[in-house]
């Protein structure tokens, strides 16, 4: 098989099944391995593009495997998978060069959408991707380079260069990673792991309106599933995706911390509790009527709930 090969590194047989199955429905080449140890004598074999791992394992943990995996190479694309890190841990492990992390339990659609990232990440690493992400409005750059300038010398300024620059440019290909990294004299990795685990950053273009459905266990518990397809059928994005009039862009996160109001949907800075999949299409034609005719014409659109 010709796609990445990744290994899930997890001391509970049962995390290990289900990323496997959500993995190999997509057609992603899985295999698994029950602690550290037993991965590196894996990777040692080579062949693997990207890591998931658990942090908390008898023997070889979490930490001491990437920081084994880092030694022996910079372009396996490591991802932990993990119960509730604490911040001191997320930033270890984003120093030695992680690209995400999956909150345990993991639902499909958030697995789904960090891997994916992740293979965007491994193949990004390889060098014939390079030329690709040289397209860059001088002017933007311009403007990008006085914002690093100005911060160049300020201690933790990552952040605020991050932001400054998703303001500039609308989002943060790898191109303005690559700019900053050299700008502050960041690894990519890092850079690339930060923009990864806050989501208030997208690699992408964004439309208009920027949709954000939580897939935290709360909402997904709730029913946020049948709001996400119902989103994805009639706007006929994905998440992660701008639709083709960059009208509104679909994003998917993780807990947007107004659980008692699940299943939750900000658009822009305003937020919507107890979505339901009606609901949530009402919400979104007050941004744009023309979504009213598209969920309209759908057969049954009005016979598909019931509000309580
Ligand atoms: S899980 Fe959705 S807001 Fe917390």
């Amino acid at each position: 098989m010709s796609g990445p090969r990744i290994l899930i590194v997890d001391d509970e047989p049962v995390v290990i099944k289900s990323a496997e199955r959500v993995l190999k429905s997509e057609g992603y080449d899985v295999e698994g391995a029950a602690g550290g140890r037993e991965a590196i004598l894996k990777l040692e074999k080579g062949g693997y593009d990207l890591v998931f791992t658990d942090l908390k394992m008898p023997e070889v943990d979490g930490l001491t495997l990437i920081k084994w995996i880092r030694k022996s190479s910079t372009v396996i694309g490591i991802v932990i998978i993990t119960g509730y890190p604490s911040q001191d841990t997320i930033k270890d492990a984003l120093e030695l060069g992680i690209i995400d992390y999956v909150p345990k339990p993991f639902t499909p659609s958030v697995l789904l959408d960090v891997t994916a990232r992740a293979v965007e990440w491994t193949q990004g690493r390889k060098p014939r991707e390079e030329k690709a992400h040289e397209e860059f409005p001088p002017a933007m750059a311009a403007e990008l380079d006085r914002v690093i300038e100005h911060y160049r010398k300020i201690p933790g300024s990552l952040i605020p260069v991050l932001q400054r620059a998703q303001e500039i440019v609308g989002y943060l290909p790898p191109v303005v990673q690559k700019r900053i990294s050299k700008g502050l004299n960041i690894p990519e990795a890092e850079i690339h792991g930060v923009v990864s685990f806050y989501s208030f950053f997208t690699m992408k273009p964004r439309g208009d309106h920027n949709i954000r459905v939580c897939l935290g266990t709360a909402c997904y518990v709730k029913g946020i599933e049948g709001v996400v397809s119902k989103i994805r059928d009639t706007l006929k994005i994905d998440i992660g995706e701008t639709t083709e009039d960059r009208k509104f862009s679909l994003e998917g996160v993780r807990c947007l911390g107004a659980c008692g109001l699940a299943p939750v949907m900000v658009i822009d800075q305003e937020t919507f509790g107890a979505m339901s999949p009606r609901k949530a299409l009402e919400i979104i034609s007050r941004y744009d009527s023309t979504v009213v005719a598209a969920a309209a014409a759908e057969p049954g659109a009005d016979l598909a709930e019931k509000e309580s």
